[in-house]
Order: structure tokens, then sequence, then C-alpha cells
């Protein structure tokens, strides 16, 4: 049993990594609301994260004298919208949830950010917990409170900030989750140890193998790890107010730009592996990153943990740098590059030129 209290100015998410914690998500919910029976609880799911797991909560909810109801959602992106939002209000309205109620998400990242966001909203904010089931959410999308929906044109640009009270993990929800989506999620794993850590990396060179086959106890280190790193970090800037957390969007710049050019036909993590090797291309031709090694390290590595480190398919430059150029119009006026000194030193940078972005880029073109 992993157990980890996530202290916010405003609240607590506790945090914990065990096996079979499906089957005591109700205990843990309860444990923090003894005296109070019949409280309600939507589980917010998709269609096949519900088929798979929906009973197994939905009973731990009930023995816990929860009084709670399953919303589903169809699995994907295009869940995660106004339509599908009002949807759940609806489902809110039917169930009669009031301010004492919980919206509890049960499964990857979409379904989290939705359930987030309901929960943000629903009478101007009611409890919020999430069981995380892909590799995505176990190590990134489960905690920090960033909860979004889209918008044409606008990925994750309307949401809230709510941390969920509780994060209840079990590894074991990965042995039914495609072997893809195993691989993409790694890639979050590997931005977590390139901005904080040799040690952390050097664990992913030396774990490659155990990682690759699924093996749970060192799936559940891999969670734990990741979690407390995202932790220190989004504790220090939980509402993105000082900046500190850009630096989780390391390898996202380029990263988004290629999902966006191939509409969304390669998985999120599978184009932060590109936007990550595209980062430290870049950090090096900028002569921030003095050491050749990081690069071929990181390609190793990714091309060992079965990501991608170049396009199957070729998306020319000029669409990359338009969308970058647009994004930098919409957004502000200024992109910025999270680049490396180091593994484990992290810049951000808001001047760079254009042309050396491209030719990063081009590297990882067939
Ligand atoms: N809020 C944040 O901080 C944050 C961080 C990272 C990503 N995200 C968001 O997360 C989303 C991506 O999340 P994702 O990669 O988890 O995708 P996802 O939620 O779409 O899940 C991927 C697929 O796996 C299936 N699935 C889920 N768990 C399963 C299991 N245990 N067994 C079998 N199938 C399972 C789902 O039905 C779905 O088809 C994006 O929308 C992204 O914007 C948010
Ligand atoms: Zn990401």
């Amino acid at each position: 049993v992993f157990d980890l209290s996530i202290q916010f100015e405003t609240c607590v998410t506790q945090t914990l990594v065990r096996l079979n914690a499906l089957r005591d998500v109700g205990a843990l919910l309860r444990a923090a609301r003894p005296s109070e029976p019949g409280l309600r609880v939507l589980v917010l799911t998709d269609e096949r994260v519900g088929d798979l797991y929906g009973e197994t909560v939905l009973e731990s909810l009930e023995d816990a004298a929860f009084e709670a109801r399953e919303h589903r959602i169809r699995p994907g992106e295009a869940s995660k919208s106004l339509e599908v939002l009002g949807d759940v209000y609806q489902s809110l309205v039917r169930f009669e949830l009031d301010r004492d109620g919980q919206i509890l998400a049960l499964g990857g990242g979409v379904v989290s950010d939705l359930a987030g966001f309901a929960a943000a909203t629903w009478m101007r904010g009611v409890g919020f917990a999430v069981c995380p089931t892909t590799l995505e959410a176990d190590v990134d999308a489960s905690i920090g409170g960033k909860t979004a929906i889209n918008v044409p044109g606008a990925k994750n640009l309307v949401g809230a900030f709510h941390q969920p009270a509780l994060v209840a993990v079990d590894p074991s929800c990965l042995q039914t989750l495609e072997r893809r989506d195993i691989r993409a999620g790694m890639a979050e794993s590997v931005k977590h140890a390139l901005i904080t850590s040799e040690e952390f990396l050097e664990w992913h060179e030396a774990g490659v193998e155990r990682l690759s086959a699924v093996d749970l106890p060192l799936m559940r280190e891999l969670i734990l790890r990741n979690l407390r790193v995202k932790a220190a970090i989004v504790q220090r800037d939980p509402c993105e107010h000082t900046g500190r957390r850009i630096i989780l969007n390391f390898g996202h710049t380029i990263g988004h730009a290629i999902e966006e050019c191939t509409g969304f036909a390669l998985r999120h993590g599978e184009c932060v592996s590109l936007g990550m090797l595209v980062a430290c291309r870049l950090s090096q031709a900028l002569g921030l990153l003095e050491d050749d090694g990081v690069v071929g390290r990181l390609a190793k590595l990714l091309t060992r943990l079965g990501l991608p480190t170049q396009l199957a398919e070729p998306i020319e430059a000029d669409r990359i740098m338009a969308t970058l150029r647009r994004d930098k119009k919409v957004w502000g006026g200024q992109e910025r590059f999270v680049l490396l000194e180091d593994v484990g030193r992290p810049v951000v940078r808001g001047d760079v030129p254009e042309g050396q972005v491209r030719e990063a880029y081009e590297s990882l073109l067939p």
C-alpha cells in the first residue's frame, strides 16, 4: 500500500495506490464522511471501462451506504464536449444530487477531465474523486485538479481547477488496457523523469523490460513516483499562477502541433514522445544542453519502450510551424518552450528562433 497526502492551501488530496482499490473505494470515501448515510455518488465512466469495472465500484459504494448511480459516456476525446457535459448535468438533475453529493470519475483522462469539470460547476462545486484506469491518468491526469472540456478549435480551454478529495489508483486495471495505451502513458513518465531527476531517468532505463511487461509491483512504483513528482510541482503552483507548472508541458508544444496535424490519429503520449525529442534537440541547438548524450539516451529509451522517435507519415514542417504560429497568435502572443540544460534542469524560453524550431522538428521526418 502506498499512500500520499497532497496538501493544498484549501484542500487535501488523499492519494493511494493499491491493488483492489476499486473494491475499497466506497469504504475510502466513507471514511471521510462516517456518520452521514444515504449520500449520493454519481459514477461517471465510459462504456468500455464501465463494462469492465463499473459493477465493482457501484457495489463498493453501496456496501458503504452510498446511494450510487452510473452515467456512461462514449469512449474517446469527442466526449469531452459541451453536449456530453449537458447529458451529465441532466443525470445529476434526475439523480437529485445535492451539495453533499459527489462525482466519482472511473476511467482515463477523458472521463476525469469531464467529471472534474462537472463536479467543479454543479451547484458551484461538489465533491470529486477519481479512480484512474489508464496509465496516462494514473501518472498525470488524475492529480493536479485541472479539469476541462473541449469546444471547437480549443482543446482543454473550457475548464476549472477543482482538486479531487480522493485519488484511488488500482494498478491492476492496467492489465486490461491496450498495450499501445500503456506505452503512451509511459511517455509522460519519461517526461517527469527528464524534468526532475537523473535517478528517475536511470530507473526507467533499468526497468524497461519489466515496465513493458506491465509487471504490477513495478507499475505500482512507477505510478507512485510519478504522483510524487507531479504533486510536488502542482503543490507549488496549484492554479498555474507562478508559472512553475509550465515545466510539465515539456515536449507538449511540438507534441500538440503534431497531434493536431495528424487529426488526433496518434495517441497523446506518442506525440509527447516525438515532442520531447524535438525539445531536446532544440535545447542542444541553442547551446543549453551541452551534453550530446541526452538526445541519444532519450531516443534509445523511447525506442526500447516502443514509443515513436520518428513520424511514420511525414507532416510538412510548414504545417507544424503554421500551427505553432496560430496557437501563439490566438493564445496570448508568446510561445514558451520548455527546454533542458540537463536531465532534471528544465528552463523556459520565450525567444526561440523559428528556424531552429523547424530544424529540430525536421529530425522527426522519415
Ligand atoms: N487534467 C490533466 O491534468 C490531464 C493531464 C493529461 C491528460 N489529460 C487528458 O486526458 C485525456 C487522455 O486520457 P487517456 O489517455 O487516459 O485516454 P482515455 O480516457 O480516452 O482512455 C483511452 C481508452 O482506454 C479505454 N480504457 C480506459 N481504461 C481502461 C482499462 N483499464 N482497460 C481497458 N480499456 C480502458 C477507454 O475506454 C478509452 O477508449 C486527454 O483528453 C487529455 O487532455 C488531462
Ligand atoms: Zn501530456
